[in-house]
């Protein structure tokens, strides 16, 4: 098993920690998701759940709506405040449970469980939660960091192929921003860790735990620009996910690919590194382009208030905060899009 020590909580990482899970004593309220449940990873954690509640899949959930019905459930149950919440799922369930966590009885501690590739190599840590306001997603939230992570690989065996693609690419970004070692690595691991094997999806997970780690110590709140970085690509990509419908990994990728193009453009990058990334994103099967209108995705990222900071990169693994990204118009974001 692997520990991790770098935040302020434990994160735990090891192929079948979850049937053997150090859970905190105390009532456990589980909240899951029903293809999580289906597949049995609650069940495996063999604990003695005081109350359970099982989400309808997918981003809906995040809602004041589903919110409500939750905290209802939670305090039927009985749960207090030295009582711990247990997350099992993608970012949808971290995100729900662990602010549905920081409300009850003014802040109840909780247990990250994340089974998609995207939530234990990114979301899970750094405590930030949230749901989705009829305006935007992610307007209500709270920084509630998780008592305990715990990440087993083993979970991802059922994740659908599209789902651990999507999630992939958010595994680069960690090399693209500041690794040129992992980028490296990915071009020559990619395509096993999506195919399976178990010892490279430990090292993509540790690894970007770890980046993870850097970039939000001393920024737990994200105030001071230092968690910036992690959104390369998502100034683009937000403004993809909103237009074409495309799932938030792959829109990521499409607009890393398009931030590397803007910075090859203005002189900032060497070629050759943008002809990297695009053979191993079309090697792995993320999408490299978009036909999406580039006027309506300027007009989005006008109004992006999260992807506003443009991350442009001086070659793999050097990111840098370069300026708001409302200042790109239809033209400028037409050449980077084909
Ligand atoms: N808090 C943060 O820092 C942070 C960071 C990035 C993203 N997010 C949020 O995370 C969410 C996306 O998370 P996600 O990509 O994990 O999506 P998700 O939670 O919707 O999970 C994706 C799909 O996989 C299914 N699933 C999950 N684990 C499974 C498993 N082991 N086997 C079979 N099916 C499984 C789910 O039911 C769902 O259908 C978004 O709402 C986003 O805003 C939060
Ligand atoms: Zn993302």
């Amino acid at each position: 098993m692997i520990r991790i020590d770098a935040l302020p909580y434990p994160v735990l990482i090891g192929a079948g920690l979850i049937g053997k899970a150090p859970l905190p004593p105390g009532r456990l309220f589980l909240v899951t998701d029903e293809n999580v449940a289906r597949a049995g990873w609650p069940e495996r954690m063999r604990a003695d759940f005081a109350g359970r509640f099982v989400l309808q899949p997918g981003e809906a959930s995040k809602s004041m709506a589903t919110l409500e019905t939750l905290l209802d459930a939670m305090i039927e149950a009985g749960i207090a405040r030295a009582d711990h919440v247990v997350a099992v799922g993608g970012g949808v369930v971290g995100d729900l449970a662990g602010f549905a966590a920081s409300v009850l009885k003014r802040g109840c501690p909780w247990v990250a469980v994340p089974t998609t590739l995207l939530a234990q190599a990114d979301s899970a840590v750094g405590g930030k939660t949230a749901i989705n306001a009829r305006q935007g997603k992610n307007l209500i939230g709270a920084f509630q960091p998780p008592a305990l992570v715990l990440i087993d690989p083993k979970t991802l065996d059922t994740l659908p192929q599209s789902e651990l693609r999507a999630g992939y690419a958010e595994v680069v970004k960690y090399g693209l921003i500041g690794d040129p070692g992992f980028f490296a690595w990915c071009e020559a691991n990619g395509a096993a860790l999506l195919a399976g094997d178990v010892a490279a999806r430990l090292h993509a997970i540790e690894t970007c735990v770890r980046a993870k780690a850097t970039f939000v110590i001393g920024d737990e709140e994200d105030r001071t620009g230092r968690r910036a970085l992690l959104n390369f690509g998502h100034s683009f990509g937000h403004a993809i996910e909103a237009e074409t419908g495309l799932p938030h990994g792959d829109a990521v990728a499409i607009g890393m690919v398009m931030a590397l193009r803007l910075s090859v453009e203005r002189g900032l990058c060497p070629p050759a590194d943008l002809e990297r990334v695009l053979a191993h994103f079309t090697a792995i099967g993320l999408p490299v382009a978009t036909d999406a209108d580039a006027d309506a995705l300027a007009a989005r990222m006008a109004h992006d208030k999260k992807g506003a900071d443009l991350i442009l990169a001086r070659g793999i693994g050097q990111a840098f905060l370069y300026r708001s990204a409302s200042g790109l118009s239809g033209p400028n974001i037409r050449s980077l899009s084909a």
